[in-house]
């Protein structure tokens, strides 16, 4: 753990909004008896006064989040299965139509994105350090090498592949700390016109939804259009397109190229002026969410309590990374959520990071019905509520607390 009160971007001065207090790593679902030998660290935020990335106060060393026991599978909703098919479609028809053309993923997973590219015959290489998904993905013949994407990676890709056109990353920009290092690589792997296109949370729908859980271990940036530009201009490249994704609650992909290569489409500076009408890094506007989020707090803990009290029963729906920053927070264990369900097998049979709640398997909640759903997956709310509408027909209720505490 080391302390980092300076800009891991441009070493400014970083200002704290937000402290969560402890937290335990949001991705490792220990077993009863593994509770005693969990980690734990300060989880807090800050902005940085000068360059305006949004980023922890303190890193979680890579190698306790992401190794072969990392549980998290891209695959895991139907919603983004065609979001991914949809982007590798979209790479098929415009970037990657050259017999020789060069896809690179970094966090490529379980080969969600990279699976349509090599089905298509495309070559293409995935980065992706956790071995328990990167196997997967091998298992529906996609090239992966299990290392984490820095610097020295983009030269021994470079040197086995030569230039990429395509770069491609999906919330995992925002989980890699050195942000120097793998744009110094991009530089380094991009061909002449090749784009560097990314997704991750989108920081202004985090102040406007109040959607406090997207701070988490493993996000250790949250993105502007506005930060992100600056980064990229340190670096020689060029933010030059951003699009807005209803996925994950809400999601920018932006698109970087070498400085001068494309023409920047209207859209960046249209989206740079929202931000700054909007006041992100402004100390009252931080402040105000910093106020909201503790107001979601007390009225989740004051509805749960009520409920425990009543003797109705709470069960959990998705056992989300985002959520261990709830359930810590909030101090929710299994006295007040009874269980939590979940379709990842490495995660069932386990407890929640820190609160310890019983993970079970998504056919718990159709054969032990709660009273209430406390939506954990949030940011899957349309598919998870459609696919278990018998839920609400045999009159349970689903508990949001995003973006604020409502029973539905
Ligand atoms: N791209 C997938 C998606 O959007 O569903 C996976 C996202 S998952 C939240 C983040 C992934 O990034 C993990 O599989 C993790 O192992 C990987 N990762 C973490 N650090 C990385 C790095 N330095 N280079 C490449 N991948 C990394
Ligand atoms: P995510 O919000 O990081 O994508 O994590 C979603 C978690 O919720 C993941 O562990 C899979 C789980 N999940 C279900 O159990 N059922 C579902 O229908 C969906 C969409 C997700
Ligand atoms: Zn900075």
């Amino acid at each position: 753990m080391s302390e980092t009160p300076r800009c891991r971007v441009c070493d400014g001065p970083l200002r704290e909004f937000i402290d969560f207090g402890r937290q335990p790593l949001s991705n490792r679902f220990p077993r009863p008896y593994q509770v005693e030998d969990e980690y734990f660290f300060t989880l807090s935020a800050g902005i940085c006064e000068s360059c305006t990335m949004v980023q922890l106060m303190r890193e979680v060393p890579r190698d306790r989040m992401f190794n072969d026991e990392y549980p998290y599978l891209s695959s895991g909703s139907e919603v983004m299965r065609e979001h991914f098919t949809e982007i590798a479609q979209r790479f098929l028809s415009t970037r990657l139509n050259r017999s020789d053309a060069f896809a690179v993923e970094l966090g490529s997973n379980d080969g969600v994105m990279l699976k349509t590219l090599a089905e298509a015959g495309v070559r293409h290489l995935g980065i992706e350090p956790s071995e328990s998904v990167a196997e997967r993905a091998r298992g529906r013949g996609v090239q992966v090498w299990t290392e984490f994407f820095e610097e020295s990676t983009a030269e021994a890709i470079l040197d086995a592949e030569g230039h990429a056109d395509v770069v491609y990353a999906a919330n995992t920009l925002c989980h890699i700390p050195y942000l120097h290092s793998v744009l110094e690589g991009i530089k380094t792997l991009l061909a002449p016109s090749g784009v560097f296109v990314f997704e991750d949370p989108y920081f202004a729908d985090v102040v406007r939804h109040t959607a406090f859980d997207q701070i988490y271990d493993e996000h250790y940036y949250l993105f502007t259009a506005r930060s992100v530009q600056a980064a990229a201009a340190r670096y020689g490249l060029e933010l030059v397109d951003v699009e807005r994704l209803p996925v994950h609650g809400g999601e920018v992909r932006y698109t970087l190229a070498h400085a001068g290569a494309h023409t920047a489409a209207p859209g960046v500076a249209e989206l740079i002026s929202e931000e700054d009408a909007l006041g992100l890094s402004r100390r009252e506007t931080l402040d105000a969410f910093a106020t909201k989020v503790a107001a979601v707090r007390d009225d989740l803990v004051r509805l749960l309590t009520r409920l425990n009290e009543q003797g109705k029963r709470v069960a959990a729906y998705g056992a989300t990374a985002k959520s261990a920053t709830v359930a810590n927070y909030c101090g929710l264990g299994p006295d007040l959520v009874e269980f939590v369900c979940d379709t990842t097998e490495a995660k069932q049979g386990r407890l929640t990071p820190g609160s310890h709640i019983p993970v079970r398997p998504a056919e718990a909640f159709h054969t032990d019905v709660p009273d209430y759903a406390l939506l954990f997956a949030w940011n899957h709310a349309e598919e998870i509520m459609a696919k278990e509408q018998e839920f609400r027909d045999a009159g349970g209720a689903w508990i949001r607390y995003i973006p604020d505490v409502n029973v539905l």
